[in-house]
């Protein structure tokens, strides 16, 4: 049985190891996951996940977020592996063959999780992408779409908004992972930065969130210890009801 903080990942959104490193201590009773993304593992090195390990219970959300040619993506995956890390993710936008041969060259536990649209893209930014006025009025068809392929191609979940998330659990089934960023607490200050797709950690879970990723509003919070048990509060509400 999950409890709240077995769903909540805080990514490491900061530009040192220090820094990282301050937020593992700080957090790591009250998260089931530190993620690690493009800023801390490019300036930091893989050392931070050693660090973040012998520090911490809490599991590692590798998100390079790969997107290149098949053969790069492969490579970069099968020595990313070798980390340990639960879970990482690779775009869909290269299409189901890639996607396919990272699955299949997997040789480690690690989980590859597909990112389908960002939460930081509206659609307006998918029109001015070259999308189709289908998937511009409707983005929750195109993350069907590009989970759809995730999905056949044998990847254990999809990274997605809130918004979509009921349709990707209704359509895929329950144990295919859904991953939400873009969470926004009504008390946080939503709609004041990037993320556009937002949603709070009460809805995302109640529509069938595996695990939320909630960064600035914790980071930026003047407590953020409290924060974090106020994020943790609304998903023991969710998860109880
Ligand atoms: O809560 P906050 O907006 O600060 O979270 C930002 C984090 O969410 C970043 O680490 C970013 O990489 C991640 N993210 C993601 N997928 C998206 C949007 C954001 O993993 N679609």
């Amino acid at each position: 049985m999950k409890s709240p903080k077995d769903y909540l990942i805080f990514p490491l959104d900061v530009p040192t190891y220090e820094e990282a490193i301050q937020c593992v201590e700080t957090l790591k009773d009250h998260v089931g996951l530190f993620k690690v993304g493009l800023q801390l593992f490019v300036g930091v090195g893989p050392k931070i996940l050693r660090a973040i390990r012998e520090r911490s219970g809490a599991g590692i959300f590798l998100d390079l977020k790969f997107h290149d040619i098949p053969a790069t993506v492969k490579n970069a995956f099968m020595a990313a592996s070798t980390y340990g890390a639960t879970f990482t993710t690779v775009h869909c936008d290269e299409g189901k063959g890639l996607l396919r041969s990272v699955v299949e060259n997997n040789p480690s536990g690690t989980k590859i999780l597909a990112v389908t649209v960002l939460t930081s893209l509206e659609g307006k930014d998918l029109k001015e992408l070259g999308y189709i006025d289908r998937y511009v009025n409707d983005i929750t068809e195109l993350v069907i779409l590009k989970a759809r392929m995730a999905k056949e191609a044998g990847c254990s979940g999809v990274v997605c908004s809130g918004l979509e998330v009921e349709k990707v659990k209704a359509e895929f089934g329950k144990n295919f992972i859904a991953v939400t960023p873009g969470i926004r607490p009504a008390w946080s200050l939503a709609g004041k930065d990037d993320q556009k797709r937002i949603i709070t950690p009460f809805q995302a879970i109640k529509r069938g969130a595996d695990y939320i990723v909630v960064g600035r509003p914790i980071r930026s919070a003047e407590k953020p210890i409290e924060a974090t048990k106020r994020v943790l509060d609304e998903i023991e509400m969710a998860i109880s009801q």
